[in-house]
């Protein structure tokens, strides 16, 4: 059973994915799905430690144009990426294969959809999207729900938004092998439509609260800056906070995420921890204190307290969890010091893509046209500005 297909967002990448799915695979999809990227307003790298994150979906993501076919014969197509991938069901492994590229992120989603369910069939799909990719709005996490909706509505599986968090988040730690949090696959399958979704990553209970009014627009800043090596930076910070907590726990007390701990704990273990195990850490400890002042601000629809905590939370990230770069840096110090402002800073993983700055409603061309010159003339590349709004979670738009 497939659902009734809603407006898209994006008519024209919708037609495009479905022009070119007929052009490549001689007729028109079954469906085409969509799943948002997202973007996070506070609690940087705290989905991993167990803490709270505060991210919303977008209006932007990522297209699937999908049908099922008989003869286990798994084609993969992008509008914008040039690998194509052609293989059969017997041949997708356990685990990613480099050779796949972009498409990893959907044989994941099929490869665990195997295991759980024990279905695996061909089929063929075209994506697109109008996120940008790789660079921090979670482009893989909306690639992964959307095709997975996918996957599901064709074989009548029924899965539901959290079931396919799950199966995402699964396909990204074991079949791609990052070691990820909850936060992007979680974002993109709950969102819901002018809310942020607060998540309490430890024990993963999640609320959906309201953006009151029009108290703020979001500024996506584009350094254009291409986050080389990401994965494998990434993957060491989670193992030095892994190591963090281990040392928490065996000489201050037993707490069971790094996230719950006070920065006093820290400094009771500093000789332990060593320099760059105490910033790791004190990054993590503080950051619980920024989204918690981010949440009442939101709450309350005191936008400056929200963008205070945004701006703060930069600046740990930069310094303390040291994932940021001269570019995002530049890119948060010049918007979040105009008055028309409410803070900045990097969102995604860090190491290069894009910064967000909560601007004053209307005040995004202004804001975009100011940064964007000073970013210019120091590092000779044009940024990528765009505001967006929150949006709603997975469907099926055609
Ligand atoms: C990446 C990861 C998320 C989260 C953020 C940092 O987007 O996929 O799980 O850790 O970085 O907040």
């Amino acid at each position: 059973m497939t659902a009734t297909p809603e407006e898209p967002a994006n008519p024209e990448l919708l037609g495009r994915v479905a022009d070119r799915f007929a052009e490549e695979f001689g007729a028109a999809p079954e469906g085409v799905w969509f799943a948002p990227g997202r973007i996070n307003l506070v609690g940087a790298h705290l989905d991993y430690n167990g803490g709270d994150v505060l991210p919303l979906a977008v209006d932007l993501g990522v297209y699937c144009a999908a049908r099922l076919r008989s003869d286990g014969a798994i084609r993969l197509r992008s509008l914008d990426q040039p690998l194509a991938v052609d293989l059969r069901v017997e041949d997708v492994r356990p685990t990613q294969d480099p050779v796949h590229g972009w498409a990893s992120y959907v044989l994941g989603v099929w490869e665990e959809i195997r295991e759980v369910y024990g279905t695996a069939p061909g089929f063929e799909m075209v994506v697109g999207g109008d996120v940008p990719m790789a660079s921090g709005m979670s482009s893989s996490a909306a690639l992964e729900i959307a095709a997975g909706l996918a996957l599901s509505e064709m074989q009548g599986l029924g899965l539901r938004p959290i079931d396919l968090a799950r199966l995402s988040h699964k396909a990204e730690n074991d079949y791609i092998g990052v070691k990820c949090g909850i936060m992007d696959q979680y974002a993109s399958a709950l969102g819901r439509a002018g809310h942020a979704l607060l998540i309490h990553c430890l024990d993963i209970t999640y609320e959906h609260v309201e953006i009151h009014g029009s108290g703020f627009d979001v500024l996506v800043m584009d350094s254009k800056k291409p986050r080389t090596l990401a994965a494998t930076y990434f993957n060491q910070r989670v193992d030095e906070v892994t190591e963090a907590h281990r040392i928490l726990r065996d000489h201050v007390r037993d707490l069971p995420a790094l996230a719950h701990f006070e920065f006093a704990d820290v400094l009771a273990a500093a000789d332990r921890l060593g320099p760059t195990l105490v910033k790791r850490a004190r990054h993590v400890t503080t950051e619980m204190g920024r989204i918690a002042a981010g949440v009442h601000g939101l709450r309350k629809g005191d936008i400056a307290e929200l963008g205070r905590a945004l701006t703060a939370s930069h600046w740990s990230t930069s310094v303390d969890y040291e994932v940021s770069c001269d570019e995002l840096d530049m890119l948060v110090e010049t918007a979040s010091a105009r008055s028309d402002v409410f803070g900045a800073r990097l969102t995604g993983a860090g190491f290069g893509g894009c910064a967000i700055a909560l601007v004053e409603p209307g005040a995004g061309d202004a804001v975009a046209a100011d940064v964007g010159a000073k970013y210019q003339a120091r590092f000779g590349v044009e940024p990528g500005f765009m505001v967006l709004h929150a949006g709603a979670g997975p469907r099926r738009v055609g």
